[in-house]
């Protein structure tokens, strides 16, 4: 696979519909499936193939999009379909940008974020090899609403696709649809395009009525059969939802073929870019945001949320943890129930064991911080502040720590102090109202409170 294969192609992939039947008033594409939008999902499928040129289409208004699909793909082109005139329209709108491309185009919709880069180049290969003008994925969802049926006289050679809204009662019934993934000729494409007429039915420029245009001039379009989890479309909020139940399952069973443990699978949910090492145990009921990364033999236990961390090897983490972007735990160190790490670095074998927030802190190698912990980072208008541990310190329980302030190497803080200035390597801080200890008052109190 990957970039291995003999053909020479060139991919356009739409996005610039609205996306109605979301009703949201975020662009379908941007829609996201394992923390990731889906326009990413369908970058990330074609990209190991090294396709020459990528154009993503989006609509005038879209920079949103724009944004995304070049941080994801810098080297991307967008064009831009001035109205929603339909796929067919899209198409042409990239067509610019492809000049006198001498390849195969490969047409993706952004909204199909499930195909795979052997699925791509199993359509690619079989296109080259079968010398056809049109090639596409077809599959068989049931029921088959919502999408192109694929006419066939003589499997798997396609005559025409009828889209659903034109469909005949007898049409609807066909079992065969278009997965919305199509390979064109690259010179019949830019030949046919320009000739495309609206549907009568809703005044739209399809994509599919290309194959009819071809059947005319005796060229094949040629299907190749996938199944429907591979390449189902996602329109709705509730296909959404279908989506990420699929896409999940192959990441846990990816995780688990990679030498994780996952006790419950189905109650653990990644990230597409989830790092999961070898012999890392994961209890039920975590979920890993993006940019989580775990090294070998780590255990993460019960109902943890991680997001943008970093968690080396040997160390323990929850039940009950929260890992925020930018935290990375050291080797063996351990983050205990109701801890909160963000932008923090935990040294190897640390320990916060109950209770805490730690934010924008460096804490040392074997620190230890008490149940409590709590790092005042924030001066309640724009600023974050630093908070530095040394290693070996010990930070009594329940103590403020009000940054920027520095906790020197080996030094410790009194349970229940709020410290404001720093402490010295291996000084002992005590901030915290002294103890007055009065002989017989507490009986003295009570006799004169019953009188
Ligand atoms: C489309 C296909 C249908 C196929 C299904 C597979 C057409 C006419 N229909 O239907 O045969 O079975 O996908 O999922 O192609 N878009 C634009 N500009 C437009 C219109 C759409 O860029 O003017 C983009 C959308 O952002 C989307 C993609 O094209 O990513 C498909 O459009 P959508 O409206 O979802 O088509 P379907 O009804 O799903
Ligand atoms: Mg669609």
């Amino acid at each position: 696979m990957g970039n291995q294969h003999k053909y020479k192609f060139s991919t356009i992939i739409l996005a610039a519909g609205q996306g109605t039947r979301m009703r949201s008033k975020l662009p379908k594409v941007l829609h996201k499936l394992t923390g990731q939008p889906m326009v990413c999902h369908v970058l990330d499928a074609v990209a190991p193939l090294k396709p020459d040129h990528t154009i993503v289409v989006i609509a005038p208004h879209m920079d949103s999009v724009k944004h995304v699909v070049l941080a994801k793909s810098p080297k991307a082109k967008l064009a831009v379909q001035q109205k929603q005139l339909g796929t067919g329209n899209a198409v042409a709108s990239a067509m610019p940008a492809l000049k006198a491309y001498p390849g195969m185009v490969l047409v993706l919709y952004g909204d199909t974020p499930m195909i795979s880069t052997e699925t791509i180049n199993t359509l690619l290969t079989a296109h080259q090899k079968n010398k056809v003008a049109i090639s596409l994925l077809g599959m068989q969802p049931h029921p088959p609403t919502g999408y192109g049926r694929l006419v066939m006289k003589t499997e798997p050679f396609v005559e025409r696709i009828v889209e659903e809204k034109d469909a005949t009662a007898a049409e609807k019934k066909i079992t065969h649809v278009w997965a919305g993934v199509m390979a064109f000729d690259a010179a019949f494409l830019a030949k046919n395009l320009p000739k495309l007429k609206p549907s009568k039915a809703t005044g739209e420029y399809y994509l599919t009525a290309l194959i009819e245009m071809a059947a005319a001039q005796k060229l094949k379009t040629l299907m190749v059969s996938i199944a429907v989890d591979e390449a189902m479309g996602v329109n709705s909020r509730a296909q959404l939802a279908d989506a990420e139940k699929i896409i999940q399952q192959r990441l846990r069973a990816r995780a688990m073929e990679n030498g994780a443990t996952l006790i419950d699978p189905a109650t653990v949910y990644l990230s597409a870019d989830t790092k999961l090492g070898t012999d890392v145990v994961i209890h039920p009921h975590v979920v890993f945001g993006p940019g989580v990364s775990i090294a070998d033999d780590v255990e993460i236990r019960s109902f943890c949320h991680i997001e943008g961390a970093t968690v080396a090897s040997q160390a323990i983490v929850g039940p009950y943890a929260r890992l925020r972007p930018g935290t990375t735990v050291g080797q063996g160190a351990h983050v205990g129930n109701f801890v909160e790490l963000k932008q923090t670095k935990l040294g190897k074998g640390a320990k916060a064991n109950h209770l805490s927030y730690i934010g924008d802190a460096d804490v040392g190698e074997d620190a230890n911080i008490g149940a409590g912990t709590i790092t005042c980072n924030y001066d309640g208008v724009a600023n974050k502040y630093k908070t530095t541990i040394g290693k070996n310190a010990s930070i009594g329980s329940n103590t403020s720590l009000v940054a920027p302030v520095m906790i020197g190497e080996g030094a410790m803080v009194g349970a229940g102090s709020v410290i404001t200035v720093d402490v010295a390597k291996d000084a002992m801080a005590i901030a915290r109202a002294p103890q007055i200890n009065k002989t017989g008052k507490a009986k003295a109190f009570r006799l004169k409170k019953k009188k």
